[in-house]
């Protein structure tokens, strides 16, 4: 639900979740993309006020002080890229909130990276308008120009809305016309509950045509195979987190077009879902009584899946298998996860250690390097 005011919600554990995965992977989009452009561009959907206040006082930076921090970590690395970024906040009282909180932001970490000279080189800006009015008027600029000079400009898109508020020609919009990559809030429990309400002209607004609902089972698969259908080159990886009572809350959504980028999230996703798969956020542990966690579909799956694509008894390089597994939108599985399934396997005795590809190296006990050669028994 919407909250009345700008300060009025509550930080709760998927909010952080969100965050921490946001900042950590734009500590790596920003570093690893300014070595290569001259400029690049984030825009942040639905900004909020850049505060995050729990019920018990405690704030939190939002997702824009998050990104802003994270330029100036690329800047230091790479001090001649220029730096755009754009937030987009339709509540007045949120944007004024974000302005003076971004402006305060900027200036200590001016103080904290030493930058005296900057030269304008990371740029912000925030505007009060619907995130709709954006890529309107986005539209109508790009149709100006003879060519589109932005087209191979990077550019990160956050769409972070508290419920449905999501348009299937945003998505395409950017990933015509940028190199863009896309972070989506997908609620998907939101069309469940709305399912019934929902009419053919909201239907067509998300997924980009009318799908029958009661024919899907899962929405934001359904999304994602919407937009691979039209971009047909794109990685689409669906995160699912649920709660304690293994209902999904909601799903990320990360949208690519380059296998590093896939195997970088899918590597952050797992690593900030610790404990056994929960997230361990916990500002204040009373709190916050819900554990949520990552999804994982589980080994099981694993071996069906290894087994479709490699034949019994025959050898294979372990190279092979990372790769064709982390690069894949299919499976969420980072490189450590399927380590681990395959070694789970082997001591099932359903896949046999052969040798390594260099005979003289001897394996370490747990361990499967790339260059291990193995088959599956059984
Ligand atoms: C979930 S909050 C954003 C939280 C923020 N991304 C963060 O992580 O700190 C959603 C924000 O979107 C704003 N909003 C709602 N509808 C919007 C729209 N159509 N365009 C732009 N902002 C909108 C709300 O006022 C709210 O501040």
């Amino acid at each position: 639900m919407a909250p009345k005011s700008a300060l009025d919600w509550d930080i709760k554990e998927h909010t952080l979740i969100k965050e921490a995965i946001l900042g950590k992977y734009l500590h790596i989009w920003f570093t690893a993309l300014s070595k290569n452009y001259p400029s690049i561009f984030y825009i942040d959907g639905f900004a909020g006020s850049g505060i995050l206040q729990d019920t018990s006082g405690n704030i939190k930076e939002g997702s824009p002080l998050i990104a802003l921090e994270e330029t100036f970590f690329a800047f230091e690395k790479h001090n001649n890229t220029n730096f755009y970024l754009f937030f987009i906040e339709k509540n007045k009282e949120s944007s004024n909130i974000l302005q003076n909180t971004l402006e305060q932001k900027f200036n200590s970490l001016k103080e904290k990276y030493n930058f005296e000279e900057m030269n304008e080189k990371i740029k912000f800006k925030v505007r009060n308008i619907e995130f709709d009015s954006l890529v309107k008027s986005l539209k109508v600029f790009l149709e100006q120009l003879p060519q589109n000079e932005l087209k191979n400009l990077p550019l990160f898109v956050f769409i972070d809305p508290f419920g449905l508020n999501i348009k299937f020609e945003w998505i395409e919009f950017f990933l015509k016309n940028f190199k863009s990559e896309i972070f989506i809030n997908f609620i998907s429990s939101g069309i469940i509950r709305n399912k019934k309400k929902l009419s053919s002209e909201k239907i067509k607004e998300i997924f980009g045509e009318y799908i029958d609902l009661n024919q899907i089972n899962d929405y934001a698969l359904e999304f994602k195979n919407q937009i691979k259908k039209k971009f047909p080159d794109s990685k689409v990886l669906i995160f699912p987190i649920k709660n304690s009572k293994n209902s999904t809350v909601y799903k990320l959504i990360h949208i690519s077009k380059h296998h590093k980028a896939v195997e970088k999230m899918k590597e952050i996703m797992f690593n900030e879902s610790i404990f056994s798969n929960s997230f361990g956020f916990s500002v204040n542990k009373q709190s916050y009584k819900e554990q949520f966690f990552l999804f994982d579909i589980g080994e099981e799956v694993f071996e069906n899946a290894i087994k479709e694509k490699y034949p019994l008894n025959e050898k294979i390089i372990v190279e092979n298998i990372y790769n064709s597994f982390t690069r894949s939108d299919e499976f969420i599985w980072p490189k450590k996860k399927i380590r681990e399934y395959l070694l789970s396997l082997e001591k099932k005795g359903k896949i046999r250690y052969i040798k390594d590809l260099d005979e003289k190296k001897k394996r370490r006990k747990n361990t499967l390097p790339d260059s291990s050669i193995i088959e599956i028994i059984k």
